[in-house]
């Protein structure tokens, strides 16, 4: 039988910032900002700002000496790419999701993966709720119409162009994913006479009653009672395309659909198609699968 290995011990060496070491080397692998942790890494490592969208970008100093990996959500690192990293030992996701990091490659490398759960918590829940009036309220639409010059002399022109606004009170708000951001768009939508539904899994019975919420058990109900459906669970190797072709005809004709979860969570081409169709009404996305997004 094989001796079982120390879990760090043998995997990486440890690092090397002792008193006659120089400054570990931490790198910022994607986007620019860093202006959080700057102020705490500045006094005790050499940080290296990568901006790379791939570890095929990321210098060889980098990939033999960074100790830890600062990364926003623009690079994905694959157990492949982890391996090209020959001393780290902790990735820190600036955000929350880790989708884009091969967790169980870095557990078994020996690099730890650590996230900000609380990250953007109250924004994030804002926009969605701010997406969700203007889907129902059209607001965005009609002061692009003022913008473009269009006048209203009557009330049968005013009419017309509030046609399609929706009443939001009585209608039903289903959630998929009832964590941080979920929670937050709950207490914030019954304060605009949703009725709130969620399905998530995952969570403790007596949750809903916590909250006063309406708790479905399978995604199939939620979406069929849904007048809305709003996103809001972590992407992970169970859900990729969670709103497909399939599940986008489990949603009630003209309903509307917001993500501001994870691109990845919705087949874009099927909803391209249901959209087209009519069959969901609109939709609001704030993430897509393939970032930056090219309007086709
Ligand atoms: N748009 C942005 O800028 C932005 C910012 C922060 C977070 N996010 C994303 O928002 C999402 C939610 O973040 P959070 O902080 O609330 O996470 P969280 O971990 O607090 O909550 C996620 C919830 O989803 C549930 N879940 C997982 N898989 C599910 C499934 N298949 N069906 C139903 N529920 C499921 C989990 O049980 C959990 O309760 C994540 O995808 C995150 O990446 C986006």
């Amino acid at each position: 039988m094989m001796p079982k290995r120390s879990r760090l011990g043998d995997v990486r060496g440890p690092i090397s910032n002792g008193p006659m070491q120089s400054r570990p080397l931490v790198a910022l692998l994607d986007g620019r900002d860093c202006s959080i942790e700057m102020p705490i890494l500045k006094d005790v490592a050499t940080v290296a700002f990568c901006d790379a969208q791939s570890t095929s970008e990321i210098h060889e100093k980098v990939l033999n000496e960074a100790v830890g990996a600062l990364m926003w959500h623009t690079i994905i690192l694959t157990k492949e790419d982890l391996e090209k990293f020959k001393a780290l030992r902790i990735i820190v996701r600036i955000g929350s999701g880790v989708d884009n990091i091969d967790v169980k490659a870095a557990g078994e490398l020996g690099i730890a993966v650590c996230n900000v759960p609380g990250y953007g918590v109250e924004e994030v829940a804002d926009t969605t709720m701010c997406l969700i009036l203007n889907l129902y309220r059209r607001t965005y639409w009609l002061a692009n119409m003022v913008r473009e010059g269009k006048k209203f002399t009557g009330p049968e022109q005013v009419r017309d162009a509030a046609q399609g606004c929706a009443r939001i009170r009585g209608d039903t708000l289903g959630l998929v994913g009832l964590g941080r951001i979920g929670s937050a768009v709950a207490l914030r939508a019954k304060v605009f006479g949703f009725n709130v539904s969620f399905y998530d899994p995952y969570l403790p019975d007596g949750i809903e009653k916590s909250l006063g919420l309406n708790r479905v058990y399978t995604l199939q109900e939620l979406l069929f009672h849904s007048d809305c459906v709003s996103l809001h669970c972590t992407l992970n190797e169970h859900n990729h395309h969670l709103i497909n072709e399939f599940t986008i005809k489990q949603m009630r004709p003209g309903a509307f659909l917001v993500n501001t979860a994870r691109g990845g969570l919705v087949d874009d081409e099927a909803l391209a198609v249901a959209l087209k169709q009519g069959r969901i009404r609109a939709a609001a996305l704030d993430v897509h699968e393939n970032e930056p997004y090219n309007a086709r």
